[in-house]
């Protein structure tokens, strides 16, 4: 027997449908999940690359920030440090259709990839009853970007999710009709004495976030939180200069290899695989800076697959400044 071009459908009600979902979560696959704004394309947020081929199946130019999916409010404090007004925000509209851009903890879980290896992330607790019966079930926190390709429209049904991105999940749930039907309200709260951020109008109204925690203001260019397309600095590492495409180390530099060579200082994968690299990318240069080196060069990355967005975050990263 051959296997299905598409993925299983299954009705989220049918017994055992959640729990063959969560099993796929668990051992690296993607799951399109029913919430109640928009279908998701789920993955174990703790596993990078589970978490890479999200990036691959979306087929994202860049490696966006995705939004993670946790049970409730003890669940998202384990990963994000919660200000007093995340705290109301979180009490007021969790479980539902918010989600909050807060400083990453540095002992969370969540894979560097699932956060594009930014120090903030956005986690959100959704309201549906088939994704909290997921979540409950996989018992980790799920990475979960719209399930469409990037630049098409947002599904609201397991039909579209199967259409768009058929061949990438192992199952898709059925739950009917997204009920919101829009995503989620994104606001920002990463300084304790800054105004809340609307980074994203969403299924919850401004004026009733507002009634929350007052006036929202919109991102300045020197917010830490802010539309993903503009966050360049914040892709780079902090101190290491970076060089890309080299085929080798200079003597003061470190290097961090694509594909099997005996020079890499780090390999982003030794195998080749391009899947392997995105998982490894943002924690690989992370450790390097936080090595101490002042100078990195970068094996050259394949264009295809994931390599269009490997080679984006790497070119943002070398071409800010070395701050002092
Ligand atoms: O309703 C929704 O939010 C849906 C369902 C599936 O939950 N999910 C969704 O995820 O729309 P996604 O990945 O398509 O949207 C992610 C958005 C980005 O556009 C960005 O605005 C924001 O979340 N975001 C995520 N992490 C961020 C961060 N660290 N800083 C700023 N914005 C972030
Ligand atoms: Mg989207």
């Amino acid at each position: 027997m051959s296997a299905p071009a598409s993925p299983p459908v299954r009705d989220a009600r049918e017994p055992g449908a959640v729990e063959a979902a969560a099993r796929a979560l668990r051992a690296g696959e993607l799951v399109g999940l029913p919430t109640e704004t928009v279908y998701g394309l789920a993955a174990d947020a703790t596993n990078a690359q589970a978490v890479a081929k999200v990036y691959e199946a979306k087929a994202r130019p860049s490696f966006n920030p995705l939004i993670i999916h946790v049970r409730d409010i003890a669940a998202a404090r384990r990963e994000g440090v919660f200000s007093p007004r995340a705290q109301a925000l979180a009490e007021a509209f969790w479980p539902g259709p918010l989600t909050l851009v807060v400083a990453r903890r540095p002992d969370s879980q969540i894979a560097a990839l699932a956060t594009a290896g930014l120090d903030t992330i956005a986690l959100r607790a959704p309201a549906h009853w088939a994704a909290q019966a997921v979540l409950a079930a996989a018992e980790r926190p799920l990475a979960a970007p719209s399930a469409n390709r990037s630049g098409r429209l947002s599904p609201t049904a397991a039909a579209h999710v199967a259409r768009d991105l058929g061949d990438k999940a192992a199952l898709v749930l059925d739950a009917g009709t997204s009920a919101c039907g829009v995503e989620s309200s994104v606001v920002g709260l990463i300084d304790e004495d800054g105004p809340a951020l609307l980074l994203r109008p969403g299924a919850i109204a401004r004026e009733d976030i507002e009634a929350v925690v007052g006036p929202l203001a919109a991102p300045t260019k020197g917010d830490r939180a802010r539309a993903p397309g503009a966050l360049a600095a914040h892709y780079a590492p902090r101190r290491a200069r970076l060089r890309l495409n080299a085929d080798r180390a200079q003597p003061h530099e470190a290097y961090l290899g694509f594909g099997p060579t005996l020079w890499a200082t780090l390999n982003l994968s030794p195998a080749g695989d391009l899947r392997e690299a995105a998982a490894n990318l943002f924690g690989h240069l992370r450790a390097l800076d936080e090595a101490g080196f002042d100078a990195v060069a970068i094996a050259p990355i394949p264009a295809a697959g994931l390599g269009e967005a490997i080679a984006e975050r790497l070119a943002r990263a070398a071409s800010v400044k070395v701050e002092s």
